[in-house]
C-alpha cells in the first residue's frame, strides 16, 4: 500500500485552515533565506504558498549571502521581540561562514517553529513536551498514523543521524516506544538491520534502500529526494525492488515532501504568547 503523503497533507492542510480561522490571533510566520541557493528557494517559496492556503500570514525576509553572522543573529532577535510575529525559521543550509547551531539557538523556542532551537530538543530528548516538533518527523508520525501502522513495540530503523531529520525522528520513534535502531555512514552491514526492521525510515540523499531484504510486510518511509544521474526527482528507496515486500511505502514525490509543509504549518499555527 502506498503511503499518500498528498492526500494525507491536504486533510492536514484543512483542518489547519479551520484551526486558524479559529484563532483570536492570527499567526504571523517569518521564513528568512540568506543567499541564493535555487532549492532553498523552492522550499522557501512552497512554505509561503501553503501558508497563504491556510490563511498564515507569511514574511519572507530574503538576505544576501554575505550576511555577517551577527546580522543575522540581531534580525532574529528583532523579530524575538516583534510580538507580530508568532513563528521564525531560518532556512537551512547557511553559507560557511555562519554557524547554524548559534542560530537555532537564537531564535525563542517559542516562535521555533522548526523545532531546532536546544531547548525545542532537549525537551523532547527528556520527555517533557516542546513547544514546536521537526516538521518532517513530525510529519512522518502523522503518516504512519494516518493509515493506523503500529509505532508501538516495533523495531524501527532510522538510516541519517541529522538534526533535521534523523535525530529527532529517532527520539519521536522511541517516545511512540518503538525500539529503534539509527544507522549511518560508520554502520556495519546496514542490510542485516534494515531486513530485520518492521519501520524503516531513510534520510541520507543517496540510493541506500535497495536490496529485497526488506521484512515482509514493513513500512517503508523515504525521507530522501535528489535528482539521480538522469536528472529524474527521486528518493532513497529503489521503489521497484523493495516494493512488493513492503506492506507500505511512501512514494517520491508525493510522500514525505508535503506531509513536511503541512508538519509545518501545523507548527506555525501554534500561537504562544
Ligand atoms: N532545510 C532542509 N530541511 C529544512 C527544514 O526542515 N527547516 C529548515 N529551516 N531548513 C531546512
Amino acid at each position: 500500500m502506498i503511503l499518500d503523503g498528498k492526500q494525507t497533507s491536504a486533510k492536514i492542510l484543512d483542518m489547519v485552515k479551520d484551526r486558524v480561522s479559529a484563532l483570536d490571533k492570527k499567526p504571523h510566520l517569518v521564513v528568512i533565506l540568506v543567499g541564493d541557493n535555487p532549492a532553498s528557494k523552492i522550499y522557501v517559496r512552497n512554505k509561503q504558498k501553503a501558508a497563504l492556503q491556510v490563511g498564515i500570514q507569511s514574511t519572507i525576509i530574503e538576505l544576501p549571502k554575505e550576511t555577517t553572522e551577527a546580522e543575522l543573529l540581531d534580525k532574529i532577535e528583532e523579530l524575538n521581540n516583534n510580538s507580530d510575529v508568532t513563528g521564525m525559521l531560518v532556512q537551512l543550509p547557511l553559507p560557511e561562514h555562519i554557524n547554524k547551531n548559534k542560530v537555532v539557538t537564537a531564535i525563542s523556542p517559542k516562535k521555533d517553529v522548526d523545532g531546532f532551537n536546544p531547548e525545542n530538543v532537549g525537551r523532547l530528548a527528556i520527555g517533557l513536551e516542546p513547544y514546536f516538533y521537526p516538521a518532517t518527523p513530525q510529519g512522518i508520525i502523522m503518516l504512519l498514523d494516518e493509515y493506523n501502522i503500529p509505532i508501538k513495540g516495533a523495531d524501527a530503523v532510522v538510516i541519517g543521524r541529522s538534526n533535521i531529520v534523523g535525530k529527532p525522528m529517532a527520539q519521536m520513534l522511541l517516545k511512540r516506544n518503538a525500539t529503534v535502531t539509527i544507522c549511518h555512514s560508520f554502520t556495519q552491514n546496514i542490510e542485516d538491520k534494515i531486513k530485520t526492521a518492521d519501520i524503516v525510515i531513510s534520510a541520507v540523499g543517496k540510493k541506500i534502500v535497495r536490496c529485497k531484504m526488506v521484512k515482509k510486510n514493513s513500512v517503508i518511509v523515504d525521507v530522501g529526494i535528489f535528482k539521480n544521474e538522469n536528472g529524474q526527482l527521486t528518493g532513497d528507496v529503489d521503489f521497484d525492488v523493495v516494493s512488493p515486500s513492503a506492506g507500505f511505502i511512501s512514494p517520491v514525490p508525493g510522500g514525505v515532501g508535503p506531509m513536511t509543509i503541512a508538519s509545518l504549518m501545523l507548527n506555525a499555527s501554534k500561537v504562544y504568547q
